[in-house]
């Protein structure tokens, strides 16, 4: 029985012939109303795989699904916030939001257009600056003009591409709280790449972990087993935090060139729980309880983690 949204089937991509591809057997799927960060080191794939979800960029290999259909072209059913903003230098803020959500919504009359839009723009704290052209707004602005596109249009999926990389760490903050708050009140489903592992222990129900490339793949899939109630000023106050932290950085630090190194073993990637050693409970228990996720039969501990799930290759 398959619950994902959406199913990413063997992925990978060549820009050139001859060259190893820059990543290969990528596979992983997101269930509706899943928040999903990836994670990995600078030029591994991850921008290209996020373009390939938007249907901007077509694979060398492998299949994108999205509610059962192929992703084969862009969709105003996925919302892209990119990591350079994107927006149209000639148009202010206002328009550039405007424009997304007229193509999103043709039959509304324009005062509800524009009110839909400040909305959004108000929400990304740029209320004072609706009329300003993206040359008069700061680095951090542009990008906050890009996320309230992306939410207006009220896309099935949300894709970001690290969308609070240039903001102020205050800004960052009330963001990723509204973006909470949304994602519980829509049951957004977000496809997100960051390289703030706080971050991603703070948004995602499932953290993808990208070994380096060429050649690189998702090694392994961290289920985030904290409560769904964390907050930024909670969640360090749980034991749960520093050991998928622990284990998020050692990733990146340690093991995501060593399997470069190793090569690929043409196997999916591997389902942990690195959080779960601070809790007493048995694995299935405490998934059901905090991810809501049926998270199948408990295998033994691997170093300071739990593999609960490994698929078929
Ligand atoms: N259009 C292109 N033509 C050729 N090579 C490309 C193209 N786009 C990306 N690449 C290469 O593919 C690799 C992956 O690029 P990508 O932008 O997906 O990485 P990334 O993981 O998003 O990196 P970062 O964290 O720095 O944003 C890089 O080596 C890059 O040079
Ligand atoms: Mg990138």
């Amino acid at each position: 029985m398959d619950h994902d949204f959406l199913r990413v089937e063997g992925l990978g991509k060549r820009y050139l012939a001859g060259a190893p591809p820059v990543f290969e057997n990528v596979s992983f799927g997101i269930r509706r109303g899943e928040f999903v960060c990836i994670i990995g080191h600078s030029g591994c794939g991850k921008t290209t795989i996020l373009n390939v979800l938007a249907g901007l960029e077509s694979p060398s290999q492998g299949l994108v699904f999205m509610d059962k259909r192929e992703v084969s072209g862009p969709s105003l059913d996925r919302g892209v916030v990119f990591q350079s903003h994107a927006l149209m230098p000639w148009m202010s803020v206002l328009a550039n939001v405007t424009f997304a959500v007229r193509s999103r919504y043709p039959h509304w009359i324009r005062a509800k257009i524009e009110a839909h839009a400040l909305r959004f723009i108000r929400m990304v704290g740029l209320g004072d600056a609706a009329d300003k052209k993206p040359s008069e707004l700061s680095g951090g602005m542009k990008q906050r003009v890009g996320i309230a596109r992306a939410f207006s249009i009220e896309p099935k999926m949300l894709l970001m591409d690290e969308p609070f990389g240039a903001l102020d760490a205050l800004t960052r903050g009330v963001i990723q709280d509204e973006l909470l708050r949304i994602c519980a009140d829509t049951e957004q489903t977000v496809f997100m790449i960051t390289h703030d592992v706080d971050e991603a222990i703070l948004l995602a129900d499932k953290i993808l972990l990208m070994s380096n490339g060429p050649q690189a793949r998702i090694a392994e899939i961290v289920v985030n087993t904290m409560s769904r109630k964390r907050t930024r000023a909670t969640m360090h106050h749980d034991p749960q935090f520093y050991l998928i932290r622990n284990h998020l950085i050692d990733f990146l630090v340690n093991r995501s060139h060593q399997i470069q190194a190793a090569g690929s073993t043409g196997q999916a990637p591997v389902t942990v729980t690195p959080g779960l050693a601070a809790t007493g409970l048995e694995d299935g228990e405490a998934s059901r309880e905090t991810s809501g996720e049926a998270t199948g039969t408990p295998i033994p501990v691997t170093r300071n983690f739990r593999i609960i799930k490994t698929p078929p290759p």
